[in-house]
């Protein structure tokens, strides 16, 4: 086991009803000014937001509003919010919704502990943050994590690149998780929620790493717990108790604790959708589904003892007459999954056709973004990126 560090700073208040407790629960971060950010429609329609707002009212909390969040949350926004929020003097940024809208209110609370400076040089790695005001969060979609993780992902409109940022500064505070809010989701986001937090535990999963007992076993329970709710939601999208488990691994998934003591995290299929989301605009959980199998068949001969423990542990295949078999066999089990979600395992599939041009472009890209190679399953570089998209249409 490799040494590492764990940081899980976030206070989570879950269960039916508990955002009736937000403003009581922000009064004890000591906070008396808030901006609550939210994206479109949907918690306008399900009235949460009245109802959040209500709260803060009771605890006599101060604030105001901006909604128009948008999946795969834009830089025009947070730079508006943060002039509002700045404007208002904000003490905190409450999200609710769900990554997108999480993500958006970090980048507004970095921008507003250095005004001077423009947010976007950190998504492109220009510098580094020395503050960042505190967020809150109602979650309203178990997907992203972002309410545990010390990241968040935002969309520059003008050049087309969606960059990650992580730093522990942004972990949000207080994180207020009822599985109830997300029944109102479409069964499209649910799949594509799933999706994301069982990738973000594969992600850490296929490492070159060696002993990781305790990891190992919280990682599979995690992934089996995903895939068996994950289908039990598709036949019965208001069963609480498959809510609360997706919900509870949502955070579980991405808050560290699935890869720690591992010899890093992969990352690289998040680094290819990341592209495709910026050039394309696709939900994340279903670019997700739909490059991995083509990563995983790129790379697992050069990981060979992981993916055949995540075929035999987590996938329950019979083992082939060779490793290689039944690697390739927990690749085309995990396939299948996503196919009984109604999740696309190919780029024609996600609804996408890029050009040889447009996948040499998202290659160059991505390679940029991550330093010039990426991965711990397997290095791979521009062209190794090139070619699972190609492998992956
Ligand atoms: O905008 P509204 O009307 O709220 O609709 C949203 C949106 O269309 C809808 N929705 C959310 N809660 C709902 C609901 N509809 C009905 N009922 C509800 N209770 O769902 C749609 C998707 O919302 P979004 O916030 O985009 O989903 P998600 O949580 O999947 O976030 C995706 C974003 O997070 C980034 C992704 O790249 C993407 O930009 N990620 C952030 C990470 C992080 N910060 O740690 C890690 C992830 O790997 C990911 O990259
Ligand atoms: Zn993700």
């Amino acid at each position: 086991m490799f040494d590492f560090q764990y940081f899980a700073p976030t206070r989570v208040v879950f269960g039916r009803g508990v955002e009736a407790r937000t403003g009581q629960l922000i009064r004890e971060l000591g906070v008396s000014r808030v901006l609550i950010h939210y994206g479109g429609q949907s918690a306008v329609r399900s009235g949460l937001l009245n109802r959040v707002a209500a709260s803060l009212d009771e605890a006599g909390i101060a604030h105001i509003e901006l909604g128009g969040v948008v999946p795969n949350p834009r830089l025009a926004k947070v730079r508006e919010g943060a002039l509002l929020a700045r404007q208002f003097g904000a003490e905190l940024v409450l999200a609710v919704g769900g990554g997108s809208v999480i993500d958006s209110s970090k980048a507004i609370a970095y921008s507003l502990a250095e005004p001077e400076e423009d947010v976007w040089d950190l998504y492109a790695r220009k510098r580094k943050p020395r503050g960042c005001l505190p967020v809150a969060c109602v979650l309203t979609i178990a997907a992203a994590g972002s309410e545990m993780s010390n990241s968040s992902v935002i969309t520059n409109e003008e050049t087309g690149e969606k960059r990650g940022y992580r730093s522990d500064l942004c972990r949000p505070k207080l994180a207020i998780m009822n599985p109830e809010l997300t029944v109102t989701l479409p069964a499209y986001q649910t799949a594509a929620g799933c999706t994301d937090i069982l990738m973000h535990t594969l992600e850490r999963y296929f490492t070159q790493g060696g002993n990781m007992e305790l990891t190992d076993q919280i990682a599979e329970g995690l992934m089996r717990t995903v895939m068996k709710n994950a289908l039990i939601l598709r036949d019965h999208p208001s069963d609480y108790d498959a809510r609360a488990e997706v919900m509870w691994a949502s955070s579980l998934s991405h808050n560290d604790l699935t890869g720690l003591g591992a010899d890093g995290m992969d990352f690289v299929s998040h680094g290819l959708e990341h592209e495709l989301g910026g050039m394309f605009d696709v939900t994340h959980g279903a670019g997700l589904s739909a490059v991995w199998p083509s990563w995983a068949r790129y790379v697992c001969r050069d990981c060979l003892p992981r993916f055949v423990k995540f075929a035999r542990n987590v996938m329950e295949v019979e083992p082939g007459r060779s490793d290689e078999e039944t690697a390739l066999r927990g690749i085309s089990a995990l396939e299948d999954f996503f196919r009984s979600i109604h999740m696309p395992v190919t780029l024609k599939e996600l609804g996408v056709e890029p050009t040889e041009d447009q996948i040499l472009a998202m290659a160059a890209s991505c390679a940029k973004g991550a330093g010039g190679k990426k991965g711990t399953a397997k290095l791979l570089y521009e062209a190794d990126m090139a070619e699972i998209y190609r492998l992956a249409r």
